[in-house]
């Protein structure tokens, strides 16, 4: 995963242009920006900051992550703004102690988290956070013709795609693709107080609030 988004990251936003998403991806560009207004974000898995660039005018701050130096350079460039900060960082082991954050995103990073990983990422990511804080994970909803094949599971469930880059590599890479009720029950397990789950033509977002207030 890490070495594929390392070799991606020039061509990762080409994901951005695929003519059928456009619609969408303008509504959740007016629509995110409006659940982070205000807030001090943490965002996870960052990429190229094509998410921190519609965040970052609103936010009273943004920390955002990501762990390939190759994307956060990207990101960089894109969003210069003085609330904005990047750095290196593991999804994994996030370690933000004073819990100064009011709210976190995580753009099409869940999706990518192993199913038997899904509870340490949330545990994870809560810790980091203040009691109440609005958690937002957007992803993709799986499209007949307009997403990778799915084209192998292994034994707890999780799909995979192969996908090629331009320099004519092929990448083996975890992808799930799951449905509203098993955000749900996630959330009934304590993970978080469900809040919304909204979907679009090519995409879903669940948002929670970190429990223990
Ligand atoms: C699908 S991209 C999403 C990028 C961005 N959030 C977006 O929506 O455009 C997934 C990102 O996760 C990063 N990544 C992979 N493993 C990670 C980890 N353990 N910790 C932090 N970032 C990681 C990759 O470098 C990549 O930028």
């Amino acid at each position: 995963m890490q070495s594929y988004y390392a070799a991606r990251a020039s061509e990762y936003d080409r994901v951005y242009q695929k003519p059928e998403r456009q619609p969408d991806l303008r509504r959740i560009e007016q629509w995110l920006p409006s659940v982070l207004s205000g807030a001090t974000v943490l965002e996870v898995a960052c990429g190229t900051g094509y998410w921190t660039q519609f965040i970052a005018p609103v936010a009273a701050a943004v920390v955002a992550l990501d762990s390939a130096p190759e994307t956060l350079r990207i990101a960089e460039q894109r969003v210069a703004a003085s609330n904005v900060r990047f750095q290196v960082g593991d999804t994994y082991a996030l370690s933000q102690p004073d819990r100064s954050f009011d709210a976190a995103f995580a753009g099409f990073w869940f999706s990518h988290v192993p199913l038997e990983r899904q509870r340490e990422f949330l545990r994870g990511l809560n810790s980091a956070l203040e009691p109440g804080a609005r958690v937002v994970l957007l992803d993709n909803l799986f499209v007949e013709g307009s997403s990778s094949a799915i084209s192998e599971h292994d034994g707890h469930g999780n799909t995979y795609q192969h996908r090629s880059l331009s320099d004519g590599s092929t990448h083996r890479v975890l992808k799930n693709f799951p449905i509203e009720a098993q955000l749900h029950a996630l959330a009934e397990e304590g993970l978080g107080k469900f809040a919304a789950y909204r979907r679009w033509e090519y995409y879903w977002a669940f948002e929670y609030l970190v429990p223990g207030r």
